[in-house]
C-alpha cells in the first residue's frame, strides 16, 4: 500500500534515518544478489532501542542476511558486548562479514556459517554464556525449534524478537500449507502455552507491506 509506505518514509527521514554504513549495507547486498528481506530503518531502529532499553551486552541473531539488522544491534552494545549472527548461505555471510567491516563493527559481531539449528545446537554444547536478546529472523519454519533451544541460552529477563510472523495475514489460516505459516503458527501457540515465556505479538504495516514481529521475555 502505498500509503504505508509514504508513512514509513517520513518516519524514518525523521526518527531512523540511515547513514553511510547502513546504506552501503543495502547497497552492496542488492549487488551481490541477496534478497531484500532486511528489517526497516524503523524496524532496526526498534532493535536498536531494545538492546538499550535491555542494557544488553550479548545478542544472539538467527539469519545475518547482508548484516543490515546487525549492525543496528552491534551499535546498541558495549565495546566489550558481542553479537553472535548465525547464517546458513555462504555468499550471505561473506557479505555481512564485508558489510560489519565497513561499519567499523567486526570486533563486536560474530559471525558463524552454517544451519542455525546446528549453530545452536553448537553454542548450548560449548556451554555458551546466556544472552540478553535473541532476534529470530531465521527460516520461520523452525521458528518453534529455536523458541525451545534458545531456552538453553537464556536467562531471566532474556528478549526474545520473532520477525515476520503475520506472513501476509495468513497466520489466522489453519488450513494454510506453506510451511512458513505453519512453522508461525506453532511458534505463537507454544510460546502462548510455554510457562517460561511471557509474549505479545503485533500487527504492522511500512515499507515491508503487512508484516508483524512477537515479543517476549524469559520469566
Ligand atoms: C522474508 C524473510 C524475512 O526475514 C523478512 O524480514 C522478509 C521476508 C522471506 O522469507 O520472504
Ligand atoms: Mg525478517
Amino acid at each position: 500500500m502505498e500509503i504505508w509506505t509514504n508513512n514509513d518514509l517520513y518516519l524514518n527521514e525523521h526518527l531512523s534515518k540511515e547513514d553511510e554504513a547502513l546504506q552501503n549495507a543495502l547497497k552492496f547486498s542488492r549487488e551481490n544478489n541477496l534478497p531484500p528481506w532486511e528489517v526497516s530503518p524503523a524496524q532496526g531502529k526498534l532493535l536498536y532501542l531494545l538492546a538499550k532499553i535491555k542494557n544488553a551486552k550479548r545478542i544472539l541473531e538467527l539469519g545475518t542476511l547482508g548484516g543490515y539488522s546487525t549492525i543496528w544491534l552491534a551499535r546498541a552494545i558495549p565495546d566489550d558486548g558481542i553479537v553472535i549472527s548465525l547464517e546458513s548461505y555462504e555468499n550471505y555471510v561473506a557479505t555481512a562479514r564485508k558489510n560489519i567491516e565497513y561499519a567499523g563493527l567486526h570486533n563486536k559481531v560474530k559471525i558463524i556459517h552454517g544451519a542455525a539449528l546446528d549453530s545452536i545446537n553448537k553454542l548450548i554444547a560449548d556451554k555458551e554464556e546466556p544472552f540478553d536478546m535473541i532476534f529470530l529472523d531465521a527460516d520461520k519454519q523452525n521458528n518453534s525449534n529455536y523458541l525451545r533451544l534458545s531456552k538453553e541460552l537464556s536467562k531471566p529477563g532474556t528478549v526474545i524478537y520473532g520477525d515476520n510472523v503475520i506472513r501476509g495475514g495468513e497466520l489466522y489460516n489453519a488450513d494454510s500449507t506453506d510451511p512458513a505459516v505453519r512453522g508461525s503458527r506453532r511458534f505463537i501457540e507454544d510460546m502462548g502455552k510455554s510457562e517460561y515465556h511471557e509474549s505479545t505479538a503485533l500487527q504492522t504495516v511500512g515499507i515491508k507491506g503487512y508484516d508483524g514481529f512477537t515479543i517476549s521475555i524469559v520469566k
